[in-house]
């Protein structure tokens, strides 16, 4: 019966590594997005990259676009009007967010109103990173974590009156601050650089088609930690023990 158990124990370690194929090519079940990825011709601007296999609709994609839209309600406004050098970067982590369907390996469920999954400490380009804190430097904001503590009583988020707008150095003093502290460690800072295949592009030239795909499956395979195969071996006494 022991020697059954175990074999019924391995057989469960298997499934739980053959099941981390399930993690790729996925979609999370976000406000806005498809339930399986796929192709979408007319996808907007900057998030056009993802028209391949993407998670966002066309609409999604154009709203990724527009100050308060019906996406979030979000103001980027909220301290002033945002640069647009600046704003471009919040374009992309919106059409990233929205539309990759390469983030699969750090989807986490969740218990919000809004949302049943969320992604957490998804590994950036060090690039991606720096350039968005680069170009967001001479702008102003309030807040660290613009995930929650807003004002939403106009119905889009303001500053609360407990925090006052300051420049964006003195809220994130880092890249690392920036992409880590703004939206509850979706993002995790990392010093890979892209084409690395070790992080995930923000910004990417799909021509040359979409490198995250890579980066999904490397991390996959690393959040199995044992292959199927290493496993077998690992067991192999406890396969043998459990035969008659
Ligand atoms: C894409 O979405 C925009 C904005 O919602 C809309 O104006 C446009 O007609 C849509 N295009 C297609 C091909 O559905
Ligand atoms: C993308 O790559 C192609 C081919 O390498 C190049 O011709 C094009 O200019 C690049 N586009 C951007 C936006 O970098």
């Amino acid at each position: 019966m022991a020697a059954c158990g175990k074999l019924l124990g391995l057989l469960a370690l298997l499934a739980a590594g053959a099941a981390d194929v399930s993690v790729l090519n996925t979609c999370m079940d976000g406000k806005h997005h498809k339930t399986e990825p796929g192709k979408e011709d007319e996808l907007h601007g900057q998030c056009s990259p993802w028209k391949e296999n993407a998670c966002c609709t066309n609409s999604t994609s154009h709203a990724a676009h527009d100050d308060q839209s019906y996406l979030y309600n979000f103001n980027w406004n909220h301290c002033g009007i945002m640069s647009p050098a600046c704003k471009r970067h919040f374009i992309q982590d919106t059409c990233l967010y929205e539309c990759s369907p390469n983030l699969g390996p750090w989807i986490n469920k969740v218990d919000q109103t809004w949302r049943k999954e969320r992604i957490l400490d998804v590994p950036l380009c060090k690039e991606d990173c720096e350039q968005w804190w680069n170009d967001c430097r001479n702008d102003m904001t309030c807040k660290e974590n613009w995930h929650v503590g807003w004002d939403w009583s106009q119905g889009y988020n303001q500053c609360p009156h407990t925090s006052k707008c300051q420049l964006w150095e003195s809220v994130f003093p880092s890249p690392q601050d920036l992409c880590e502290k703004i939206w509850s460690n979706s993002y995790k800072y990392t010093t890979f650089t892209r084409g690395s295949k070790r992080c995930i592009q923000m910004w990417f030239n799909a021509t040359q088609g979409n490198p995250n795909v890579e980066v999904a499956k490397y991390y996959a395979n690393a959040g199995a930690g044992l292959s199927p195969w290493m496993l077998l071996v690992l067991l192999f006494p406890a396969l043998l023990a459990a035969l008659p």
